[in-house]
């Protein structure tokens, strides 16, 4: 047997390339994975775009670029953060490998092994990995409607071992679907300010928003530029444009920066050109709005069905968000259930989800159960839920 470094030997087999393998079956509806609809990306725009570049451009395409990113992305890009009110000039950003690559970035940046992270429960599987690969101590702290418990995040903090880090999902949570409200942030300010913990404010669903009157609630903490917390804001390409550009980004302060380039460089030199040339095209042309504009839509009429399926063959006994946003509704079933016998039960008769479980720091409360309506139409949602709520009522009774 070969001999593993201690911080991969940590490292458990992927549940989400298991659960991508059933995704993938082609008889099987699947609410599991959180990816865009392939019919929705914008193709035959890229195409026109990548048709009316000059040679230049396209030569620069197949190029290396330097390690933060194209300057020419990085300037566009500025353009968009900032109509978010995100203070792009007193910080430094930085493209990445997706936003993935930035959470690890700045796990690797942050954490020496059994250093304690805090997380939210349920937290995104991603960040979890990332923060595992340094070997961290996770510990969850429980959300509910309205965002991270603030009692319990309370508790963490005046603990003597005092946590190095946290991480939250305050805008479409993966996978609880919940929206932060403006007071659960400004709670959470206050709690942070002089206990210099940093605070990764991962805003990967943002843009994915069902209505206007939650702008206000969905401006980033990084956009209130609190005083006394190190705020690191990681954005992502993947789902207004495609997750297969792989292309991220962290908006840091420059004393984080400075290192963050520096593992970004050794991890792989720069993020890919190509796509980096193209999301900067699809930018400047000012589509980006217009599509995100057109799959909100599309991703609110998937989320309404879903929404009624639910309402009509769900049994009363089960808690679930109505999303306002992103890509994901979060069941609560009774404690003593268990999400991967559902799921077994669910695949039997045609349909899968993501059991609970996989997103517990802890690997271990199960009694819940994330479904993505992003990928399925209307009519596939119709079809799929009843076969989920078959599979919970024969389990729970
Ligand atoms: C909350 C959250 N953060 C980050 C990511 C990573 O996305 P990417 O690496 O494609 O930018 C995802 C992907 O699903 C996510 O759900």
């Amino acid at each position: 047997m070969p001999r593993f470094s201690k911080a991969v030997a940590s490292l458990r087999s992927s549940e989400i390339r298991d659960l991508m393998t059933l995704a993938s079956r082609p008889d099987i509806i699947s609410f599991a994975g959180g990816m865009p609809g392939n019919e929705l990306f914008p193709v035959h725009e890229i195409e026109e775009l990548y048709r009316s570049l000059d040679i230049k451009q396209k030569q620069a395409a197949f190029q290396y670029g330097p390690t933060p990113g194209l300057p020419s992305l990085l300037e566009s890009l500025a353009g968009f953060l900032e109509k978010k009110g995100l203070p792009v000039k007193e910080n430094r950003l930085l493209i990445t490998t997706g936003s993935q690559q930035a959470l690890n970035v700045l796990a690797k940046a942050f954490i020496d092994p059994a250093e304690p992270v805090l997380v939210e429960n349920p937290c995104f599987i991603g960040a979890l990995s990332a923060f595992r690969s340094y070997e961290a101590e996770l510990r969850g702290v429980p959300v509910d409607r309205d965002g991270i418990s603030i009692d319990a995040l309370c508790r963490e903090i005046e603990r003597k071992d005092r946590a190095k880090l946290l991480y939250i999902t305050p805008y479409f949570h993966n996978p609880a679907g919940l929206l932060y409200t403006i007071e659960r942030k400004q709670q959470l300010i206050a709690l942070l300010q002089g206990t210099n913990i940093p605070l990764i404010e991962d805003d990967a669903y943002a843009d994915l928003y069902f209505f206007e009157e939650d702008l206000e609630r969905l401006r980033p903490i990084k956009a209130m530029n609190p005083d006394g917390i190190n705020v690191c804001y990681t954005g992502s390409f993947s789902k207004i444009l495609g997750p297969g550009l792989r292309l991220g980004w962290m908006l840091v302060p420059e004393k984080i920066y400075g290192k963050c380039e520096l593992i970004k460089q050794s991890a792989d030199a720069c993020s890919p050109s190509f796509t980096q040339v193209l999301a900067d095209a699809f930018i400047r042309s000012g589509q980006i709005y217009s599509y995100v504009a057109s799959v909100r839509q599309e991703y609110k009429k998937r989320a309404t069905a879903m929404v009624s399926a639910l309402r009509e063959h769900l049994p009363d006994y089960v808690q679930w968000n109505e999303p306002r946003g992103g890509f994901y509704i979060w069941l609560t079933l009774p404690d003593e259930a268990d999400a991967t016998q559902i799921m077994t039960l669910a695949i039997e008769g045609g349909a899968v989800f993501v059991a609970g479980k996989t997103f517990d720091p802890a690997g271990k409360q199960n009694n819940s159960l994330r479904l993505s309506y992003c990928n399925n139409t209307p009519e596939q949602i119709g079809e799929g839920i009843p076969i989920v709520a078959g599979a919970i009522r024969n389990i729970c009774g």
